[in-house]
């Protein structure tokens, strides 16, 4: 709804108070243009100048994947809390904080999942898909065991898929967001600069960024995105 690359803060001001003169009881902000997804961040900036004015609950919302992101995202933009979408598909654990163990272990998450999953009558390819979005870029995603979920089919497969996945070491490592969808604000312009871009970045960029930066340095690229994944 309010655009992080070129918005006109009045025109989020406008809207927000429109939304709070209906008479709603907070409203939740997603800071993007529709043209910046999928791979610009979020702004917490045009939050900020809800959060500042409304006199309603702000919710922030975008690009929350880890517990720490909860405290900082609410802190910079200034939002009474958050929501999250992705990242609490991904790892529902996201909501465990660092003193309660932060991210569970896959394996844990998965095998509750299913258990939650079958008490309310899910369908087997909604749980087949929720799996593969918690494995995602994750080690376990090359292994035999989740070919084994790849290849199933019903809820009877369930015992062998999950069988295969407490064998597999690989769903005990640890829990690391997927990297191509937590690429920050800052580290994006900083290796658009390196790469000789200006700040006006070229629609064949904007397009499809990571892939164009990846193309000009793709070690480049994979050395920074493993330093952040080393920083979570
Ligand atoms: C599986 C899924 C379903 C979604 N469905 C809707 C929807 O029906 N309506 C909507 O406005 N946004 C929908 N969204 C967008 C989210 O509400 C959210 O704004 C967006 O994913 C950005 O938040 P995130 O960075 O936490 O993922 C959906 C997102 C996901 C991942």
């Amino acid at each position: 709804m309010f655009g992080c690359v070129g918005a006109d803060p009045r025109d989020t001001l406008q809207l927000g108070k429109m939304i709070e003169s209906t008479g709603v009881s907070a409203v939740a902000v997603h800071a993007r243009h529709v043209e910046d997804r999928p791979r610009h961040c979020a702004s917490s900036d045009g939050v900020r100048i809800l959060s500042e004015a409304l006199s309603i609950p702000v919710i922030y919302n975008g690009d929350v994947f880890s517990h720490s992101d909860i405290a900082r995202l609410r802190g910079v933009s200034g939002a009474a809390s958050v929501m999250i979408a992705r990242g609490a598909m991904w790892n529902p654990s996201i909501f465990r904080s660092a003193a309660q163990g932060g991210f569970a272990p896959l394996y844990e998450v998965a095998q509750r999942f299913v258990t939650l999953a079958e008490q309310y009558r899910l369908h087997w390819s909604d749980v087949k898909y929720t799996l593969q979005q918690l494995f995602k870029e994750q080690p376990v995603s090359s292994s035999d065991s989740y070919t084994s979920l790849l290849h199933s089919d019903s809820w009877t497969d369930r015992e062998p898929v999950l069988q295969a996945l407490q064998r597999d070491p690989r769903t005990r490592l640890a829990y690391h967001p997927p990297i191509i969808e937590r690429f920050d604000c800052a580290t994006w312009h900083s290796l658009l600069l390196q790469h000789g871009y200006s700040s006006s970045v070229p629609s064949t960029v904007r397009d499809n960024p990571i892939d164009s930066v990846a193309n000009a340095s793709t070690a480049h690229l994979a050395h920074t995105m493993a330093g952040q994944t080393e920083l979570a």
